[in-house]
């Protein structure tokens, strides 16, 4: 690949323009305004100045990455592009509509990816202009650090699609895993059952919330506590996916716990609303329970 789009330029959008950028590629960070591009962009700058002061790349790395990503607010300029990575919110109104305009404006051999969570690829695809070129690419946040990349194939996701994708994550340095169309694929199929049942057992006063959080974190050696975690992938996210899985399996076993639906209905969706399961309002976070 030689050069991509990447459409939203939230906390995922810019990390994964920031990978692709580093790894040599020209990137088009497309958002809603081009101010709102131009922030992630700064955002990124910062991040790449971190790595240069932490002496893991040099200065002149990060400015020629820096200077491969284009903030956009249209998609006239994408016709170029080689690959358009949607990383939009995870509803399936706003990403379809994004498909069907970004259609219009790519070129005829382009790959049209999204970053989505759970939403079943081949029904994505059908709003694409050529579901063989249409495929799921999963990345984990914080997109710089993780090294997984989960690429899913729809129905009629041809061989040709998945093999310049997986070249593309392999040029990243990314592990690769590949997954059927199933709801939540491979992670969040196991990831958020779990997330979830942390919030059963908050919300029936098994544990406080901090004792939930060093219990896994320490009992199961992971890095942090599952109400932490749902916290950091923003509740609102959580809840999305939970309903996805619990609606396209019409398993009981995925209903979403009471308590995450009143924190999301209260607009507490974590630490990018300053308040979820903590408060993130000081320095440290404080359970607010
Ligand atoms: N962006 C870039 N780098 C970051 C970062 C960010 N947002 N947050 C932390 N880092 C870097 C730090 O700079 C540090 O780098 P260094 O080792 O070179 O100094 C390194 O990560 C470790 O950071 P810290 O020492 O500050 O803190 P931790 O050791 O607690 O690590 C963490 C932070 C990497 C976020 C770690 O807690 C972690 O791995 N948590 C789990 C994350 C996870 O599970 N992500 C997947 C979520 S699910 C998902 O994304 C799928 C979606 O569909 C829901």
């Amino acid at each position: 690949m030689q050069s991509i789009t990447v459409i939203g330029a939230g906390q995922m959008g810019a990390g994964i323009a920031q990978v692709s950028a580093h790894a040599g590629m020209k990137v088009l960070l497309a958002d809603r305004t081009v101010e709102i591009a131009e922030n992630a962009k700064t955002g990124i700058a910062k991040q790449l100045n971190r790595l240069v002061e932490k002496e893991k790349i040099s200065s002149s790395d990060a400015n020629a990455a820096l200077d491969k990503i284009i903030p956009i607010s249209n998609y006239d300029s994408i016709g170029d592009c080689d690959m358009i990575i949607e990383a939009a919110t995870e509803r399936e109104e706003i990403k379809r509509v994004i498909f069907e305009d970004v259609g219009k404006k790519m070129h005829d051999n382009a790959i049209l990816a999204s970053n989505t969570s759970s939403i079943p690829i081949t029904r994505l695809a059908q709003s694409s202009p050529d579901a063989s070129r249409f495929i799921g690419v999963h990345f984990f946040n914080p997109v710089p650090i993780m090294g997984l990349i989960e690429i899913i194939r729809g129905l009629a996701t041809s061989d040709d699609t998945v093999a310049r994708v997986t070249a593309y994550g392999e040029a990243l340095g990314k592990q690769l895993v590949f997954s059927q169309d199933a709801p939540g694929f491979i992670v969040n199929r196991i990831l958020m059952p779990m997330l979830n049942e942390a919030c059963f057992a908050l919300g029936e006063g098994v544990a406080s919330i901090r004792d939930i959080d060093t219990a896994v974190q320490l009992g199961l050696n992971h890095p942090m506590g599952p109400l932490t975690l749902a916290d950091f992938v923003g509740l609102d996210t959580c809840l999305e996916i939970t309903n996805v899985l619990f609606t396209t399996t019409g398993d009981p076993k995925f209903r979403p716990a009471p308590i995450l639906q009143k924190y999301v209905e209260a607009g507490w969706y974590g630490r990018k609303s300053g308040r979820g399961f903590y408060d993130y309002s000081g320095d440290t976070p404080v359970p607010t329970r």
